[in-house]
């Protein structure tokens, strides 16, 4: 039987729990042809919401667009991006337009697969072929008269391909009004904020922010034990400690409740022994994962993550010397809001240091001194 938990890849609309409010504003932002920004860590489900903000933008009648720039390089690569999407994105009439259109634009240079690419007659700015791409929004709008909505997903990641590189997109995008919507969403908070929120930066002012919260725990809740039951399974008395431990981290709860679905029979009800070898499953899963994003750390960030996993100490209390080897002063402050700009750690008033570790299975492998916990 398939599993009904999707934990690796976004989720279709249906599977999508709670996100009400931020999807009907995606919605409105787009159909009015007005710019976003998505913050939220990795795993928070920013491709899911924006993939169904853009199926709703799609049955309001408008052309929709989805980019992801993960791991692009130069200007060329965003205009390949860029490119490939509209390629994939749009149906009928205008596909058939766009066919030829492509072939009409100034040409990208060393393309792996995809057009054949002509020879350069001229020379032409580095960025020509990127702006006759990002300048599609228009063309169908001359065309059709229609409106696009447009994602640009792992957004922050363009600020590798180049300096300046904002800036050019920005110069044609903010010709957009009336023409096209952007969602821009990344997990990077510091690099994201550099990008929007900097009055240096191009793009200072110019999208409304969205901010993913975790999953509320009641609509968490009732979707597990809905998709349990719908499977002729109950969550039973395993579904507390899975919201416990998920503390709405919206990708764990989903590996939590895979494993648990898989260690429940047909017929039967999840009990506390299931719980725990659904636990111990979604331990091996995550380990490489956890063991990779520690050793990424530099001990400085290490002690700080340590103390703030830890839950009982504050960053420059004693305890925090001696357990953690944390040296005291401002610089752990400063520490945890690096941590926090790459998405590890996130404020929290209510703890004792001020922060928590954002994924649970990482705080917890942090806590039980960097081992996952004996049963
Ligand atoms: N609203 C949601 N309802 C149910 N599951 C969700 C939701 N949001 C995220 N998930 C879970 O998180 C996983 C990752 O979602 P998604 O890929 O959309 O997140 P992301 O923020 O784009 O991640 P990444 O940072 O890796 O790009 C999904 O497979 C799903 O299990
Ligand atoms: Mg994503």
């Amino acid at each position: 039987m398939v599993n009904p938990f999707e934990y690796a890849d976004p989720v279709a609309p249906p599977q999508l729990v709670d996100r009400h409010a931020e999807l009907d504003m995606l919605a409105d932002q787009l159909v009015g042809t007005h710019n976003t920004r998505i913050i939220a860590p990795r795993r928070y489900g920013k491709t899911s919401l924006v993939r169904a903000a853009l199926e709703q933008a799609r049955n309001d009648g408008l052309a929709a667009v989805y980019v992801n720039f993960l791991g692009v390089l130069t200007a060329d690569d965003v205009a390949v991006r860029i490119e490939r999407a509209y390629a994939e994105s749009l149906e009928g009439s205008l596909r058939r337009w766009l066919t030829g259109v492509l072939r009409t634009l100034r040409p990208t240079v060393g393309v792996g697969g995809g057009l054949p690419v002509t020879a350069q007659v001229s020379p032409q700015p580095r960025e020509a072929a990127l702006l006759d791409r990002l300048a599609l929004p228009r063309r169908i709008a001359e065309k059709s008269g229609g409106r696009c909505a447009i994602v640009f997903d792992e957004f922050q990641e363009i600020m590798r391909a180049g300096v300046g590189i904002d800036a050019t997109i920005r110069s044609e995008i903010e010709q957009h009004a009336n023409v096209a919507g952007y969602i821009f969403a990344g997990s990077h908070a510091g690099m994201m904020e550099e990008l929007f929120a900097d009055r240096r930066r191009a793009f200072y002012a110019q999208a409304r922010p969205l901010t993913l919260e975790p999953l509320p725990a009641d609509e968490l809740g009732d979707f597990v034990a809905a998709t349990f039951e719908a499977h002729h399974r109950d969550a039973g008395d395993a579904l507390g400690p899975l919201l416990d431990t998920a503390r709405g981290h919206p990708q764990r709860a989903m590996l939590l409740a895979h494993h648990l679905f898989a260690q429940t029979p047909a017929n039967a009800s999840a009990d506390t022994d299931a719980w725990s070898r659904a636990l111990a499953a979604a331990f091996r899963d995550s380990d490489g994962e956890v063991q990779a994003t520690w050793g990424a750390l530099s001990l400085s960030r290490q002690r700080v993550a340590a103390v703030v996993a830890d839950g009982t100490l504050q960053l420059n209390s004693a305890g925090a010397g001696q357990r953690y080897g944390l040296s005291r002063g401002g610089a752990s402050a400063a520490t945890a809001r690096s941590l926090a700009a790459e998405g590890l750690l996130a404020q929290d008033p209510g703890a004792r240091s001020g922060w928590r570790v954002v994924d649970p299975l990482i705080e917890i492998w942090i806590r039980s001194g960097r081992a996952w916990p004996a049963e």
